[in-house]
């Protein structure tokens, strides 16, 4: 059953000489207790798409959308209500942990006082879940941890105290952006494991935002590929991984060697050329100068996704040629 549905989501900035649309046109829907994947590279809208989830933008952003969350319209919600569905609908683990802490305050209170914010608890009550929730999270001693300052704490543990504040309402979705990124491969796999044991525990939802389709094809079922500020391919994980259709998704998938040992057979290399900047956008593809398969109509191209195949849809028009010249190509 569908829990969140974003149809054609919209944000821009005013710039000089007018606005530079950032995300453009994105559709994204999650169901009840599944784990989606937003993976793209830097600049390409997925932190600006998950913040629009709760309507979290800067201020100067214009954003358009229709964005419903277990059958409300977000986008009509009053200011009250907002600050409930981000109290109580939606955790958020935001792309860079550190900066979210007071670096005065012990991170034990932090969590306290967050339950006291949104679930108007008092001091001792609130004192006693914090402690729970840091034990849910795997602190070990969390009676003494309560007390220790963010600085005090490695990468990894401000990362779990981030996910216990996130989960602390029990929300129905968790947005996880960024959750690994600054951490080592040994504790990357630790956290996607304590997310993925407190999705199934709480019966949430996960929306999973990542540059590294690794991490996205080892805990995502579904997957919406961004570049640009476009959904450039949507499907199943394993579809998507076995048989990718968009050249920007065939060259990220061959980016990662992370693939290898999952058994997908995949080519090492880099995506030659830079991601652009959103002023740089026009018409047509974005990925066009960097594409292998690139030809003039691609100047052209609507943007919106083609169904493919099962549930997998693509904005490249071309997939078909592309598939036929990669394949007599052996690439
Ligand atoms: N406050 C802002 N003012 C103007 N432009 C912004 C602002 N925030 C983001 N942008 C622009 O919007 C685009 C998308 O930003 P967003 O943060 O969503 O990207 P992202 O995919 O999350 O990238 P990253 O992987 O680096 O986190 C970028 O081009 C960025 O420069
Ligand atoms: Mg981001």
């Amino acid at each position: 059953m569908s829990l969140l549905k974003i149809e054609n989501l919209r944000i821009a900035f005013p710039a000089r000489g007018g606005i530079t649309e950032v995300v453009r046109g994105v559709n994204l829907e999650v169901h009840e207790g599944e784990t989606v994947g937003l993976v793209g590279e830097s600049g390409s809208g997925k932190s600006l798409s998950c913040r629009s989830i709760i309507r979290l933008l800067p201020s100067h952003a214009q954003m358009t959308a229709n964005v419903h969350f277990d059958g409300r319209d977000v986008m009509a919600l009053s200011r009250k209500a907002i600050r409930d569905h981000r109290a109580h609908n939606v955790g958020m683990i935001f792309q860079d942990p550190f900066s979210c802490f007071n670096p005065t305050k012990r991170i034990g209170e932090q969590v306290a006082e967050t339950l006291r914010v949104n679930a108007g608890m008092d001091k001792s009550a609130a004192r006693a879940r914090a402690i729970e929730l840091l034990a849910s999270v795997e602190i070990d001693r969390p009676e003494q941890r309560y007390r220790a300052f963010p600085h005090e704490l490695s990468g990894g543990m401000r990362q779990r105290v981030m996910i216990a504040i996130a989960i602390s309402a029990g929300p129905r979705l968790l947005i996880a952006d960024e959750p690994t990124t600054a951490l080592d491969v040994t504790t990357q796999a630790q956290i996607l494991k304590l997310i993925e044991q407190r999705r199934r525990d709480l019966n949430m939802a996960v929306l999973l935002v990542s540059h590294d389709f690794g991490v996205i094809a080892q805990a995502c079922q579904r997957v919406a590929v961004m570049y640009g500020g476009y959904v450039v391919e949507a499907g199943p994980v394993d579809e998507i991984c076995a048989r990718p259709q968009h050249p920007y998704t065939r060259a990220l998938l061959e980016s990662i060697p992370s693939l290898e040992s999952a058994g997908h057979h995949v080519r090492r290399a880099g995506i030659p050329g830079q991601p652009p900047t959103a002023g740089e956008i026009g018409p047509g593809c974005p990925f066009a100068n960097r594409c292998a398969f690139a030809r003039p109509e691609c100047a052209g191209v609507d943007m919106s996704l083609e169904v493919v195949g099962d549930a997998h849809a693509t904005a490249c028009p071309f997939v078909r040629t592309v598939s036929a010249t990669s394949e007599a190509g052996g690439a």
